[in-house]
């Protein structure tokens, strides 16, 4: 019987896990901690907070909150501390880079001193293949464990001080850490300012979809689910000091997920509207998952074909969960 304690659990990824652990672990129990910026949103939780009353508490708070962290820590004992919580919109970052900063740095070293000084047993901050920065677009490398931290964003440079901070109250205060890079996942519940999303909902409302210039330029896909069980695999079985990457080795360019949505939901290429690259648009990234892979057994589970479907057909059917979203916090993809 395990006590989770998940910071950003409101948002896409961690909502995900928190309904994916409280399934797949049937006698432990989750206290989800969110401070509700535009990005977290209970309605993604709502299936959760209804079926599991006795077995999720959810408590609005932010990460750069100290003192309550440490009172939260201290009363529930958690067995885990998971790190979701984070700005992660890549073109919010260029236009207001001082909240990344706050949230993405401030915010886990204060979560990281609340674990140090309530004795939490394991700590699990979750980060991004974006702190390696980009690989050139014709070449066989992929990013390992051990590859150089080179960010080129304010999100990603601030996610890879995250990461420096975890690794430093690890060395120094002998915080039993985890940490675990992942590529960019895509699912239901995702926030319609991101690619997928952002292209499925533009065209469910009739509009163009917004392609930056350099849409020849990859990513490497997995389906958030996938990336839950990868999360709960380096829980239960990773060794605590290290770092894990959960990839699904999946590229497809900007210009080729358009073109299979265009396709899915029987638009045409007329829909595609170049606009200007965001700056300090990355290339390409790709990571080396063979790590967990052959050492905890981990492997995707769902093809990026059948997860993509199962996502625009998710959103077609979940107009009431995006529509607010979108008419609140509208992002510019122009604005540069
Ligand atoms: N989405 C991806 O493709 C991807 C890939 C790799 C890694 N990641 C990482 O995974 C994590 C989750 O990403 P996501 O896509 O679910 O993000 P998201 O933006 O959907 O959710 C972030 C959540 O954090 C909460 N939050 C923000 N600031 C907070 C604060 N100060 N205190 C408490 N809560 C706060 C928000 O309310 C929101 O619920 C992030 O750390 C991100 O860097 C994401």
């Amino acid at each position: 019987m395990k006590t989770l304690f998940v910071t950003g659990g409101a948002g896409f990824i961690g909502a995900h896990f928190v309904r994916y652990w409280l399934s797949a672990n049937p006698q432990d129990s989750i206290i989800t901690y969110d401070a509700l910026t535009y990005a977290g949103n209970l309605a993604s939780l709502a299936d959760v907070i209804e079926n599991h009353t006795g077995r999720h508490t959810f408590i609005q708070g932010d990460i750069r909150d100290k003192e309550q962290l440490v009172e939260l820590f201290k009363h529930y004992r958690p067995d885990y501390v998971i790190n979701f919580a984070a700005e992660t919109h890549n073109s919010r970052a260029v236009l207001s880079p001082t909240l990344f900063f706050e949230t993405n740095v401030i915010g886990t070293q204060q979560l990281l001193q609340a674990a140090v000084d309530a004795d939490i047993p394991h700590f699990h901050h979750i980060s991004t293949c974006e702190v390696y920065g980009d690989l050139a677009l014709k070449s066989d490398q992929a990013f390992l464990e051990t590859s150089a931290y080179q960010p080129n964003t304010p999100y990603s440079a601030s996610k890879a001080a995250a990461d420096f901070a975890v690794r430093a109250y690890a060395k120094t205060y002998q915080l039993p850490v985890t940490l675990s890079n992942a590529c960019n996942n895509y699912g239901p519940f995702q926030y319609p300012e991101k690619l997928i999303p952002f292209f499925v909902t533009s065209l469910l409302r009739g509009r163009n979809v917004l392609i930056y210039e350099n849409s020849h330029y990859c990513r490497e896909w997995l389906h958030v689910e996938d990336h839950c069980r990868g999360i709960e695999r380096v829980l239960k079985t990773g060794q605590l000091g290290e770092t894990y990457h959960i990839g699904s080795g999946f590229e497809r360019s900007v210009q080729q997920v358009a073109d299979h949505l265009l396709a899915c939901l029987g638009e045409s290429e007329s829909k595609k509207q170049p606009v200007p690259d965001r700056p300090g648009h990355d290339r390409r990234y790709l990571l080396n998952s063979e790590k967990i892979q052959k050492t905890l057994g981990w492997r995707p589970q769902i093809p990026f074909t059948e997860g993509l479907a199962d996502t625009v057909a998710w959103y077609q059917n979940h107009s009431d969960w995006w529509e607010p979203l979108v008419a609140a916090a509208e992002v510019r993809e122009d604005a540069w």
